[in-house]
């Protein structure tokens, strides 16, 4: 039924790169390795299958590549790409627009502007979802597309130096890829921003100083150029921010041009996720160390092969009258929202009716369960 896949236990969905093991990413990178030499062995795997994508924000590249993906496995696609076109629109809830997803679908990709929104999605239904970037927070699919480009560009990950550039506040992408890289040995990440766009707490706390990661923060591209051997620029994340003015202030802070990669290694990888807006010249394009377009491709190829590995997994537990576990609540705790509450305005629970506000206590103090924020506590 799923060539190439094994038959093994894993989580129902994917909202976080930490919910696929090391063994898990390898073998979807396998996978769509395989898919690339041998797409006719895959063309009818996913017949009279459907994969919902309910895309509450815009989107080219994730939404194209998630509907070819399933439209080359032989099934077909259901959804929306703005929530005007359903709904949403009257004010349904996440839970129930995926709900409803979940009596047609067999599998559901999601992207929303509030953090921690895939992850209700989720708990709401035993089908699949699959995060396909929530608010500034995570953006899992990106990263094995990214993860999937190294490996075909570099031969593997290990003992790679990789500059990410730009946003690195709102930017989801890097959250996601600084948690899958960090899993590589002799991985060394250089986080270049300006101040006000510096990594998240969270990010810098629970994965590059709770893994002893090898890092350093800087502003200054030029610099550090010459050290990398991966540059994963990133646009400056313009629909999250509070104030236009700030905005204006830091949009052109960083531009790669052929002049700024005259000092570069001559085999660095040039990534971005895209859309760019200006931080890479045009001129780049034509740079063989560019490979933000062959990364766009390989997007579809990665979610093929998720596609699959999360629909083998819930066929297989279906089988044996099992239910696949939903996002983990394990030791969460609820508290009156006038004790504690989520120090994140872009969060789920700001908005989503009756979602109880949980918390998981880590070392450093209570995080919400949907964004990872802090809890601010009152009084
Ligand atoms: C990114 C996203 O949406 O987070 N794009 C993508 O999915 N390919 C990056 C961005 O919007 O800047």
């Amino acid at each position: 039924m799923n060539p190439g896949l094994k038959d093994e236990k894993m989580k129902k969905d994917l909202i976080d790169i930490t919910d696929l093991t090391t063994e898990e990413i390898d073998e979807l990178i396998a996978v769509a390795e395989d898919i690339v030499k041998t797409p006719e062995k895959y063309s009818e795997v996913m017949r009279h299958r459907k994969i919902a994508t309910l895309f509450y924000e815009p989107s080219t590249r994730t939404r194209f590549s998630f509907e070819s993906a399933m439209l080359d496995l032989g099934g077909s696609v259901i959804g929306f790409s703005s929530p005007t076109e359903c709904s949403v629109s009257k004010g349904e809830s996440v839970a129930d627009t995926a709900r409803t997803a979940a009596c047609f679908a067999d599998v559901i990709a999601m992207r929303h502007f509030k953090d921690g929104a895939a992850f209700v999605a989720a708990s709401n239904v035993d089908i699949p979802v699959i995060n396909a970037g929530d608010g500034g927070h995570m953006h899992p699919t990106q990263t094995l597309t990214d993860l999937f480009t190294i490996h075909m560009e570099k031969g593997g990950f290990d003992n790679l130096t990789v500059g990410l550039c730009g946003d690195l506040k709102y930017g989801r992408t890097v959250h996601s890829l600084i948690a899958a890289m960090a899993r590589y040995k002799g991985v060394k990440f250089i986080l270049i921003s300006p101040d006000e766009l510096k990594i998240p707490e969270a990010v810098k706390t629970d994965i590059l100083e709770a893994q002893k990661l090898d890092y350093i923060e800087t502003d200054n591209l030029e610099e550090v150029m010459p050290q990398l051997d991966v540059l994963y620029m990133t646009r400056i994340q313009q629909e999250r921010f509070r104030d236009q003015a700030s905005y204006e202030r830091l949009r052109d802070v960083y531009i790669l041009d052929n002049k700024k990669l005259e000092s570069a290694k001559p085999d660095m990888c040039i990534l971005h996720p895209l859309p760019r807006v200006n931080e890479i010249a045009v001129e780049v394009d034509e740079d063989p160390r560019a490979a933000y377009f062959r990364q766009v491709r390989n997007g579809k190829f990665v979610r093929m092969a998720l596609i699959m590995k999360l629909i083998a997994a819930y066929d297989s537990a279906k089988e044996k009258g099992e239910t696949l576990e939903k996002p983990s609540q394990d030791n969460a705790e609820e508290f009156p929202k006038n004790i504690l509450r989520c120090g994140n305005s872009r969060c789920i629970s700001g908005i989503e009716q009756g979602l109880k506000p949980l918390f998981k206590k880590t070392e450093s103090g209570y995080r919400c369960i949907y964004c990872d924020t802090k809890g601010t506590r009152n009084g």
